[in-house]
């Protein structure tokens, strides 16, 4: 993939008033780009508008905020047509799940539908309307290029947020799980259909899969989040010190910016994305596609039928790495390659024989 470059680069946020769309806006803006962030409600648009131009890294660089209701496709088009500058990079961080958590006996079919909207409406609808007007600005561009032999049209990235719900299925999340697997499946469909329209590197996609982080839409989740939710996930503690435990969102924001340099086309936020060299997985373990059983608790056999060597490979990676992962906090950690995705379920809370890997799947 080719580097992502910020600087003097024109990045749209969508989603980018709160949270960490407007983080990711500030962090970019450091980094020289020229910003536009959407979002629905207009003051907290003004406030981050603000914030942006504070961090810029000159003055010369603009930043502009609409207001854009991204699950409205006509709305979206209108708004890509009357600003007449399509970006460089299209960055979707909307969505969310504060009015939808509940189990599915318990939510309404409207908030259900709602989740669907805030979650993938958001995000594609937009990534449409780039899209076509990209495919359509480009081959003018390059129809000019023949004539006057120009430079190639700059590269296109599309960014999309999902979450590590698109990996692990959590009661209580159960109209939101969906929808970031939807998203999931939206990068992974788009990355081929993107290869028809020019050289790999003219049109990337890239998706993000962060795990829980402190904002105030995770704060009012907490309002209504099942106990039960809470307790798997380890957020059943005061908000005080669950911020002393996860990620705040310019945190996030870094390490999403820094997926995106490194041209990951699966960002993960979790400390193990990076594992060093010796945890690093085997494309044996890739081929082997069979399922990975983790030892419970350390240093008893597997319960399930192992299917070789690759599968023994990747189970004591996956038990070291997990234990590695042990030392900082989040309860739950995945392991997250171009073509293999590991997810271990560690009970950290157990400490009595070390830390405990309770279940584990192969998926990609
Ligand atoms: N926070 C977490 O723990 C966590 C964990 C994993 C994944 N994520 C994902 O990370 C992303 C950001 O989460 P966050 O906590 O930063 O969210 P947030 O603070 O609620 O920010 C969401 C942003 O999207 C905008 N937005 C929402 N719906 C919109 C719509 N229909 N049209 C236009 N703008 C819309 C919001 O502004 P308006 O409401 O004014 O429109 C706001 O600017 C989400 O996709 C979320 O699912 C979050």
């Amino acid at each position: 993939m080719s580097p992502f470059i910020a600087k003097d680069k024109t990045i749209f946020v969508a989603g980018g008033s709160k949270g960490l769309g407007k983080a990711v806006a500030k962090l970019l803006a450091t980094k020289g780009a020229n910003i536009v962030i959407l979002a629905r409600s207009p003051g907290p648009l003004a406030t981050a508008k603000q914030e942006i131009l504070q961090a810029r890294q000159t003055p010369t660089q603009t930043v502009d905020a609409f207001s854009v209701d991204l699950c409205d496709s006509s709305a979206v088009d209108q708004f890509l047509d009357s600003y007449g500058i399509l970006p460089d990079t299209l960055i979707c961080t909307a969505g969310g799940t504060s009015t939808q958590l509940g189990f599915l006996v318990d939510i309404s079919p409207a908030q259900i539908k709602s989740c669907l909207e805030g979650n993938y409406y958001s995000a594609v609808f937009i990534v449409q309307s780039c899209l076509r007007r990209w495919l359509e600005m480009d081959k003018k561009q390059q129809q000019q290029q023949q004539q006057s032999k120009t430079q190639d049209p700059s590269p296109r990235k599309i960014v999309l947020t999902s979450s590590t719900t698109a990996f692990l299925g959590l009661p209580g999340y159960i109209a939101y799980t969906p929808t970031k697997t939807a998203i999931r499946a939206l990068a992974d469909t788009l990355r081929q259909e993107l290869l028809l329209y020019g050289p790999p590197d003219q049109y990337q996609v890239h998706c993000c899969f962060p795990g829980t982080f402190i904002t105030d839409a995770f704060v009012s989740e907490q309002q209504i989040k099942p106990e039960l939710t809470k307790e798997l996930e380890g957020t059943n503690r005061p908000v005080s010190e669950l911020e002393n435990r996860y990620d705040s969102a310019d945190e996030i924001a870094r390490k999403l910016v820094r997926g995106l340099e490194r041209g990951r086309f699966l960002v993960c936020m979790d400390g193990t994305t990076d594992p060093p060299p010796q945890l690093e997985l085997t494309s044996k373990a890739v081929v082997s596609g069979c399922r990975v059983q983790v030892r419970e608790p350390r240093g008893l056999p597997t319960s399930n039928a192992r299917q070789g060597n690759e599968c023994d490979t990747a189970r004591d990676k996956l038990e070291t790495a997990s234990c590695d992962s042990a030392k900082s906090a989040p309860r739950y950690r995945y392991i997250l390659t171009e073509e293999l995705i590991l997810i271990a379920v560690v009970d950290y809370e157990n400490q009595n024989n070390g830390p405990k890997v309770s279940k584990s799947d192969q998926i990609g």
